[in-house]
């Protein structure tokens, strides 16, 4: 049997307002990740900095709380194989400019503050973090049909 992992993702307020929201769900679900949460939210000042709590003391906290509550965000839970580590690469580095093609941020993505989507960086940041934005009744436990064609 499979061991799946999930991890927590959100498409930040950039990704919102350009319109690619579809685009990019749609390349986790044709990796074959299983979407298991996923709702809209405008962040709250204290949601934020707990999220980038780990950024707490960089210059760049203020913008970054600031951006990341400056338009609606969706959220989501996805749940694969090693899905911290998929998910991490589909992103692409920090910096879109490092970001090769063919990853969100690669061709989405043109600025370090203005990247798209968060996601994950370990299975405890994960955990922590789906934890900030969602409690367990909004998490679906599901079989994607196509689960047997996806893991041996
Ligand atoms: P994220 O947490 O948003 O998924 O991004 P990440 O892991 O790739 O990068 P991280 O180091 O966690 O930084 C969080 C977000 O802060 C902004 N940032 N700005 N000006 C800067 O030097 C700088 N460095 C990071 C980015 O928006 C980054 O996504
Ligand atoms: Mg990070």
């Amino acid at each position: 049997m499979v061991q799946l992992e999930r991890t927590f993702v959100m498409i930040k307020p950039d990704g919102v307002q350009r319109g690619i929201v579809g685009d990019i769900v749609s390349r986790f679900e044709r990796r074959g990740l299983k979407i298991v949460g996923m709702r809209m939210l405008v962040v709250s000042e204290d949601l934020a900095q707990k999220h980038y709590a780990e950024h707490a003391a960089k210059p760049f906290f203020p913008s970054l709380v600031g951006f990341i509550r400056s338009g609606p965000v969706v959220a989501m839970v996805v749940e694969g194989k090693d899905v911290v580590t998929v998910v991490r690469s589909m992103v692409g580095k920090t910096k879109p400019v490092e970001s090769p093609p063919g990853t969100i941020r690669g061709d989405f993505a043109l600025d370090t503050g203005r990247n798209v989507i968060h996601a994950s960086d370990s299975p405890e940041s994960a955990k922590r973090e789906i934890s900030l934005y969602f409690d367990n009744t909004q998490l679906a436990a599901y079989s994607r049909i196509d689960e047997q064609w996806l893991y041996e």
